[in-house]
């Protein structure tokens, strides 16, 4: 064990941030992306003593490993790039994330061949290996917080290793449903379900998801694999879990924390002077017309090119709004490793150029489209959104959902698919849509573009109340409270 052994520690694949090697050689850093880090950070800047093990993910971060560079509170693991690689690319995002939200193209996958169980194989050791660095790394009953579904086995390798942690394990994507979580091998779903029971308690953005864990747990148990019981519990359920052959007995808790966002400081970095500058280069643009705005990485799950579509059926159905309204969408590159994801964001540009040949004017160009990461741009289209359109298949939360009403100046009137983990907390107050029903989602924007103001302002009233329910301080010394008194 390490000589400054940890009390609170989080595992995650991506650290709080990034190096980057110039060409002469020196280090630069830049910020973690994505929803899990900015909660993530929020909350642990609250937590000082607290340990982050992450992945190093580019030669930057390799660079730093190597020559002993780090952050107070992170310690990157240097895993073999090849074995990273397998677990990133071949099995977290390709096969584990499409399982979780349903976004396989049947006919043609998922193909479970001796690749996939070779690229299986390296995610073991990836698990293996954040479980090794927490392990050693803890203090005697320490509290370890592991995110994600890139360490859905590592819960159990650290309960091998240190039966005296109290380990949790959180999961920001959905859950599978039983249908898609079939799809999988046997073992290989075995595998899985009895690594994530590895923790004491397990969290889920929403009861939906945490249902969906369960069912598995409980369709494993009558398989004869685990045994899972489930008694009902007002704000709690739990699974009792033994093995058959009884070579351990514990009780793993299952909770909803439903991630938030924290108004004060999601207000104050949309106020600097950088998102004003933005923000004037914007309303040049956009003129006095209305707004509609989205903010995704390119991303499948995300549903852009349906929320296109719908925006195209738009305008051929409501010719009022033509010159009267202005799409802006933030599509920055995710996951280009991937050819389906580079797939996916050709299309998504095909259909912008589309719909601004078939409908743009001289004065007019319908969709402005972003491709870059530019957070302050994100910001400042948040003040100036009208409609907010997040339109997901399936999405563990959906942090924008929750950011543009706190953010958006005029109050915004927001398109909310079903399939968005922050449908639970937010549907009372949005215009809600089936993910693929692309015509009623054309006219969910209609009706979002009409709505008076004073209603506008009262239903943003209430969602940024639910948005900011639970901030990721809270989020984070909840679950830690829970964890350590479960
Ligand atoms: O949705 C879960 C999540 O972990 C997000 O927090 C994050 O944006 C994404 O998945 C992971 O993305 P990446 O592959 O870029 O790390």
């Amino acid at each position: 064990m390490a000589s400054q052994a940890s009390q609170v520690l989080v595992a995650a694949n991506r650290g709080p941030l990034s190096y980057t090697l110039a060409d002469d050689g020196t280090l630069g850093t830049r910020r973690g992306g994505g929803g899990l880090v900015s909660g993530l950070s929020a909350a642990l800047a609250e937590q000082p003593e607290a340990l982050w093990i992450c992945a190093a993910l580019s030669e930057g971060d390799r660079e730093a490993v190597r020559r002993g560079v780090s952050e107070p509170g992170v310690r990157m693991l240097d895993i073999d790039p090849a074995v990273y690689d397998d677990a990133y690319n071949g099995i977290s995002n390709s096969v584990l994330w499409f399982t979780h939200h349903g976004l396989y193209n049947i006919p043609r996958e998922p193909v479970f061949d001796s690749e996939f169980r070779r690229r299986w194989d390296s995610y073991r050791t990836y698990n293996r290996a954040f479980a090794e660095a927490l392990a050693a790394e803890a203090a005697e009953g320490a509290a370890v917080l592991i995110q994600d579904y890139h360490l859905s086995l590592a819960p159990g390798m650290l309960r091998d290793l240190r039966p005296d942690l109290r380990i949790a394990h959180f999961t920001h994507t959905p859950w599978a449903t039983s249908e898609h979580l079939d799809m999988l091998p046997d073992e290989v779903r075995r595998e899985l379900l009895w690594g994530m029971l590895g923790a004491d308690r397990l969290g889920f953005h929403t009861w939906g998801w945490a249902h969906r864990f369960m069912s598995a747990a409980h369709l494993e148990d009558e398989r004869g694999i685990a045994e899972p019981k489930m008694p009902s519990g007002p704000a709690e359920r739990y699974i009792q879990q033994s093995r058959r052959s009884k070579v351990r007995h514990r009780r793993t808790d299952v909770a909803v924390y439903p991630l938030g966002v924290d108004a004060d400081e999601l207000r104050a970095l949309a106020h600097r002077p950088e998102v004003d500058d933005r923000l004037a280069g914007l309303r040049a643009e956009v003129g006095d017309r209305k707004t509609i705005v989205r903010v995704d990485r390119t991303e499948l799950s995300k549903n852009i090119v349906r929320g296109l579509l719908a925006y195209r059926e738009l305008l051929t159905a409501h010719p009022e709004w033509h010159g009267r309204v202005v799409h802006l969408a933030s599509a920055y590159p995710s996951r280009q490793d991937l050819a389906v994801y580079r797939d996916y964001t050709a299309t998504v540009t095909a259909v912008v150029d589309e719909i601004n040949t078939k409908f743009g004017t001289a004065d007019w160009q319908p969709v402005l489209v972003s491709v870059k990461d530019d957070f302050a741009r994100s910001l400042a289209a948040y003040r100036l959104a009208d409609v907010a359109l997040i339109n997901p298949v399936q999405d563990g939360m959906n942090l924008v959902a929750k950011e543009i009403p706190v953010v958006s100046e005029a109050g915004c009137a927001l398109v909310l698919s079903t399939g968005a983990g922050a449908y639970d907390e937010l549907r009372k107050d949005a215009l809600t849509v089936n993910p693929y029903d692309v015509s009623e989602t054309a006219e969910a924007l209609h009706e979002a573009l009409t709505m008076s103001a004073a209603e506008r302002a009262e239903r943003t009233k209430r969602l940024a109340a639910a948005a900011t329910a639970m901030p990721p301080a809270t989020w984070f010394t909840t679950q830690l409270t829970d964890l350590r008194g479960s």
